[in-house]
């Protein structure tokens, strides 16, 4: 074998997934917590000389995050030739810039110690903002789920009465490859925040009368977003408002918020683990994109053609 997989000890399922997906078995690392709850992790056989895999969720709590340091220089200690990292989902991406007077840029901080730690590279889904690949000087393989819910909205939505919607600014770039692939209508939220998770106002930039909206974001977190921006597209005359976000956060009362909400239907993927979700959230697996970027990776092949 020219690689062994291993995982993070809640990112199991995720990699089995990958494992399956590459027809190949999942390595043994053992993650032990001493009695206040400091982490202890091994690695159950040699990897001297190898390229391994570490699949790695490691949205909060920050157990997941600091597991992940210390399998890393576990790996590094036990002299595997190549580390590559499988984090779906970057924790801190939203703080890449130092936006008040005397705050941190917490995702450059999150970069130094996975880095520093030994990673030689990292696969991971929808960032925030690309500028932060420039926090790491090592290779990063940046995947989106673009293609994968293009293809469900050209499934599910005629292109006549379709309109896509970005709920800001930032996400305009991310609408318009939709467009790019889907040939419809598009709108804009212009979107102003009291807080992190408060919003303040919000306004649409388009024409949403009678149109299916669908709503793409990198991630959703408290539904604070989404949940306002639909109230706003259907008093403007949205027929249907569907939302697909890649990095399903959903924190505090997101769930029954989102349950409660006028949403029709609210798509996430995999890249951070859900449990019980509602009748109206459903969840479209990234696995086999990330099955095939780790073979693509090993063969030394371009990932161009799983992107575009
Ligand atoms: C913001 O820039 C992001 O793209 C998301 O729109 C935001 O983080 C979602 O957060 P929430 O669900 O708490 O409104």
């Amino acid at each position: 074998m020219k690689y062994k997989l291993f995982a993070l000890s809640n990112s199991e399922a995720y990699a089995k997934g990958i494992a399956s997906a590459l027809n190949v078995t999942l390595g043994n690392l053992l993650t032990r917590t001493y009695s206040d709850g400091e982490i202890n992790v091994e690695f159950e056989e040699s990897i001297r000389g190898e390229t391994i895999v570490i699949a790695a969720q490691i949205q909060l709590p920050y157990h997941n995050l600091f597991e992940l340091f210390v399998a890393i220089d576990a790996a590094r200690r036990a002299s595997a030739k190549e580390i590559i990292c499988v984090i779906p989902y970057l924790t801190h991406s939203r703080q890449e810039r130092k936006d008040d007077t005397r705050s941190a840029i917490s995702s450059r901080l999150i970069a130094d110690f996975i880095e520093h730690a030994g990673a030689s590279r990292v696969i991971t889904f929808d960032m925030h903002s690309t500028a932060i690949m420039g926090f790491y000087k090592i290779p990063i393989d940046h995947l989106s789920m673009n293609r994968i819910y293009t293809e469900h909205i050209k499934y599910n939505f005629k292109s006549e009465s379709l309109c896509l919607c970005s709920p800001d600014f930032g996400g305009l770039k991310r609408i318009k490859a939709y467009k790019s692939l889907l040939n419809c209508d598009m709108a804009v939220i212009h979107k102003e925040r009291l807080s992190p998770n408060q919003i303040n106002s919000m306004e649409i930039i388009g024409d949403v009368k009678n149109k299916d909206v669908v709503i793409v974001d990198d991630m959703i977190d408290t539904g604070g977003t989404l949940t306002k921006a639909c109230e706003l597209l259907k008093s403007n005359g949205a027929k249907s408002v569907t939302a697909y976000c890649t990095h399903g956060v959903l924190s505090g009362n997101a769930i029954n918020n989102i349950s409660a909400s006028a949403i029709d239907k609210l798509y996430i993927s995999d890249t951070i683990p859900q449990s019980k979700l509602s009748k109206n959230i459903e969840v479209i697996s990234s696995i086999k994109l990330t099955a095939k970027a780790i073979e693509f990776i090993i063969a030394g092949k371009s990932l161009m053609e799983l992107n575009d």
